[in-house]
């Protein structure tokens, strides 16, 4: 109860305070390091976060595949970027794919198609996402509650397909290019009291709270972040990394009623970080070369998987690193997921 109490607080300290904190951390354009000639595949790029993610790692010279529910959105952005490319004299490498996180179906055809091509992937960042403020429960067309099987479920079983060709591409990486798995999830991770692991997906008992699952489904994003680094020996050369963007200006709210939205964003606006300011620390987590990102295991921070907005790197809840909930969460996502066993990770013991 204190912990929740505490996390409150400090999400609250965050909001208001994260324009004045970050004031003097770089610019997008600024942050992080090279990814020139690396492939990356950014889900959820057609609006806020992931356009801005998308965008820079196209910029700096990597092969970014948008990974969209919609062809038609993605087809939208890859020519709007391709313009704001001409602008500047540059041709960005881009390619749309259809990917709906929240379809096992359809994951496992992006996946395994990925991996039938031999395909180099050099960074994943899991950054599509939703928060159904204030909806009624809902569920994905596998059975799983929205929030949980959009933000976390979804992706779980993406990186993990996508895994061993991450592995190779490490194998095979001889210019020092970074091999990075990122999952944007949020600091909101830390007001849920753990996972109800009767319940995990909100079925039974009448309450129902679009926050709590949202909040639920972010804790699950980090406490697997951190036991995938329990579980990838350092020698494949692969980093898992979680973020918060911070608090940001985006399309999020967007399942408010109109009047409510355009409150929330009048009131908000002066607090929020822009969509760029929010995709620094997912760039950060993709291309930098900091040593707690890429020395595994020489300090205690380097284990800690979890980077705030200021792209530092932050504990998250005590749930988050908990081995026993990690464990327990692996091993109940595999299974709602139907992961083959090639594609499985033994626990280290
Ligand atoms: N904004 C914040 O303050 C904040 C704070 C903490 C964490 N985050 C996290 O940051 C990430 C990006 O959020 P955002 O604020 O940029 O939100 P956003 O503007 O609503 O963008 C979400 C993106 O995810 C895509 N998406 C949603 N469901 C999908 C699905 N089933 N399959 C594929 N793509 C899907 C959306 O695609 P469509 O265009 O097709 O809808 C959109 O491109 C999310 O994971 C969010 O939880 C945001």
């Amino acid at each position: 109860m204190l912990e929740l109490w505490g996390g409150l607080l400090s999400i609250t300290v965050d909001v208001f305070t994260q324009r004045l904190r970050l004031r003097s951390l770089p610019s997008l354009a600024d942050i992080g390091g090279s990814v020139d000639g690396c492939t990356c595949i950014v889900t959820g790029p057609t609006s806020g976060i992931g356009r801005e993610t998308a965008s820079m790692l196209a910029r700096r010279n990597a092969h970014v595949v948008l990974a969209c529910r919609s062809v038609e959105r993605g087809e939208k952005l890859q020519k709007a970027l391709m313009e704001e490319g001409a602008q500047h004299g540059r041709k960005p490498s881009l390619e749309v794919q259809l990917l709906d996180v929240a379809c096992l179906a359809s994951i496992r055809k992006f996946a395994l198609s990925w991996q039938a091509q031999k395909r180099p992937l050099h960074i994943l960042v899991n950054n599509a996402g939703i928060f159904s403020m204030g909806a009624a429960r809902s569920v994905t067309k596998d059975g799983f509650e929205g929030h949980m099987g959009t933000n976390y479920l979804g992706p779980f079983l993406l990186t993990m397909l996508l895994l061993p060709c991450l592995q190779r591409t490490a194998q095979m990486s001889d210019h020092g290019r970074p091999v990075r798995v990122v999952n944007v999830s949020s600091k909101m991770h830390e007001l849920s009291p753990g996972i109800d692991i009767s319940n995990p997906h909100f079925a039974k008992g009448r309450a129902y709270s679009s926050l709590a699952a949202y909040n639920r489904s972010k804790l699950a994003q980090v406490a697997f972040t951190a036991e995938l680094r329990r579980r990838l020996p350092a020698e494949t050369g692969v980093v898992a990394a979680a973020v918060h963007p911070g608090e940001v200006m985006t399309d999020v709210v967007r399942t408010l009623p109109g009047l409510m939205q355009g409150a929330y964003r009048f009131l908000m606006r002066p607090f929020c970080l822009s969509p760029a300011e929010g995709a620094r620390s997912s760039v950060y987590c993709a291309t930098s070369k900091d040593p707690i990102l890429t020395e595994r295991g020489m300090t205690s921070e380097a284990d800690n998987c979890y980077f705030g907005s200021g792209c530092k790197c932050e504990s998250p809840s005590s749930y988050a690193l908990d081995p026993m909930l990690g464990k327990w969460l692996w091993q109940w996502s595999s299974e709602a997921v139907k992961l083959p066993k090639e594609f499985q990770l033994s626990a280290q013991v």
